[in-house]
């Protein structure tokens, strides 16, 4: 195991070496060298951040502080499903039962990947259906008018179905 991960760094460097480059000395141009990097790869690999970090001469505690600040640059790809939570007083209101019924079921934070790497949670301000609160979206199918037990069922039913797969 340590042997096959020694014989990766290398090849990872040399990857990402060529694109670093172009950004050397260019400490100016970290935050778009990181946009440029999820661009590419959809999240923030380690191995990149390392050689921007050689490149830029910021250390990788830099890069990650500066990444983190912006909620819309990741360190891992993206779950396979999209879950946004309403936060908005509409949905809220009588109570956040949506909320910690996700929070429950993906046990991580809003922004982050679950660890089976299936569903990443989003919270938004407002969906725009209010008159349906309270209301989440799972993979872009707004669900409206939920009762308590309902969201943790629909995300119970999408993990059940990925591992049936
Ligand atoms: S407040 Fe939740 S949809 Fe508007």
């Amino acid at each position: 195991m340590r042997a096959a991960r020694a014989g990766r760094e290398p090849a990872r460097r040399e990857e990402w070496a060529p694109w670093a480059e172009a950004y050397r000395g260019r400490r100016e141009l970290v935050l778009d060298a990181l946009l440029d990097l999820q661009t590419r790869e959809g999240h923030l690999d380690e191995a990149a951040l390392r050689e921007l970090g050689r490149a830029t001469g910021r250390n990788l505690s830099f890069l990650r502080g500066v990444a983190s600040f912006y909620p819309a640059l990741r360190f891992r790809s993206p779950g396979r499903h999209r879950v946004q939570v309403c936060r908005g007083l509409g949905c809220g209101m009588e109570d956040d039962f949506v909320r910690r019924e996700v929070a429950g079921f993906l046990r991580v934070r809003p922004g982050q990947v679950s660890r089976d790497g299936l569903f990443t949670w989003e919270e938004v301000s407002c969906l725009g259906v209010c008159a349906h609160a309270p209301a989440m979206v799972l993979d872009g199918r707004i669900i409206g008018k939920l009762r308590p037990g309902q969201a943790r069922r629909l995300l119970e039913e999408t993990r059940h179905r990925e591992r049936g797969r």
